[in-house]
């Protein structure tokens, strides 16, 4: 079995970075991300502080606007707004779960598609859909990434993905169908799940389930990316996977903490660098 192993992968890519940041300064330009906190979720404000210290890391100028839960939708809107026409904002992120007040969409859809780093903005999901250049989610993306440096090729195989949010399952399926996997998406209302797993070349899980994925559920040799985090009652960090079982009859697996997570933050970075390259070509 070898591990996944994300932390090392995305040092590399942000060593990578920092010289690609470098070099950008010198014709004048320092990417920027500017990331919107609504409320006080701790993970949210968690996952916000990591991509904050990540782009301080990489010399990426990133600025976060923390607002009250109570803010408006045209308010948010307005902010929007301001981010779109800044030119030294490159990047806007709207951190996600919003307040059930807001209604997400809208707002994803008030980013510039060009600014639009999470990729989560109908234009940018519609290209991926077609195989386009595109932002991609910086989850799916990192798991494809991950895979691509251990050399495992999902052209042909059959991948199986347990979790169909917009975040993750759904882009990470059109990533695997893009690359040639053939791909099965699984989801809340699917009555079966192990009935597909058990087959499966790759097992890509992102449900939010300690536990979920049990070693009868997986063929021998498989290949499993655990996309999960789950903090116990232990204060323990794990993912979807049973990993001490799981991990003894797979080929590959990601670790949690240290495969999947640490490969979403350094892909956002990539996006915001990307992003900032569109200032050398006027961006529209
Ligand atoms: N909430 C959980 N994951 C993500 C993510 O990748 N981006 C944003 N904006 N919000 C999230």
């Amino acid at each position: 079995m070898t591990l996944l192993d994300g932390k090392t992968l995305s040092a590399n890519i942000e060593k990578n970075l920092i010289t690609q940041v470098q070099d950008l300064a010198k014709q004048g330009i320092t990417p920027g991300l500017a990331v919107i906190l609504v409320g006080n979720d701790p993970a949210s404000c968690a996952y916000v502080q990591m991509k904050a210290k990540a782009c301080k890391r990489v010399g990426i100028y990133s600025v976060t606007h923390e607002m009250p839960p109570s803010i408006t939708e045209d308010e948010l809107l307005s902010v929007i707004e301001i981010l779109n026409k800044n030119p030294n904002i490159d990047g806007i992120l709207v951190q996600l779960p919003l307040p059930s007040h807001i209604k997400t969409s809208k707002v994803l859809e008030a980013i510039n598609p060009q600014k639009d780093v999470d990729g989560f903005h109908p234009f940018n999901v519609g290209r991926l859909s077609v195989n386009l250049d595109s932002f991609v989610p910086a989850t799916p993306l990192g798991v494809m990434n991950l895979l691509k440096h251990y050399n495992i090729d999902v052209s042909g195989k059959d991948v199986v993905i347990v979790g169909m949010s917009n975040i993750v399952g759904k882009p990470l399926a059109a990533l695997m169908l893009n690359a040639g996997a053939s791909v099965s998406c699984t989801h809340i209302l699917t009555r079966d799940v192990s009935a597909y797993t058990k087959n499966a070349d790759i097992v890509c899980v992102g449900v939010g389930k300690a536990g979920l994925i049990k070693a009868d559920m997986i063929k021998e040799g498989a290949i499993v990316v655990d996309i999960g985090i789950n903090r116990l009652e232990s204060g323990a960090l794990v993912g979807d996977v049973d990993f001490e079982n799981v991990s003894k009859k797979v080929s590959f697996i990601t670790p949690v903490p240290g495969g999947v997570g640490p490969m979403t933050i350094a892909t956002l970075l990539q996006n915001t660098y990307k992003a900032a390259l569109y200032r050398l070509t006027q961006r529209a």
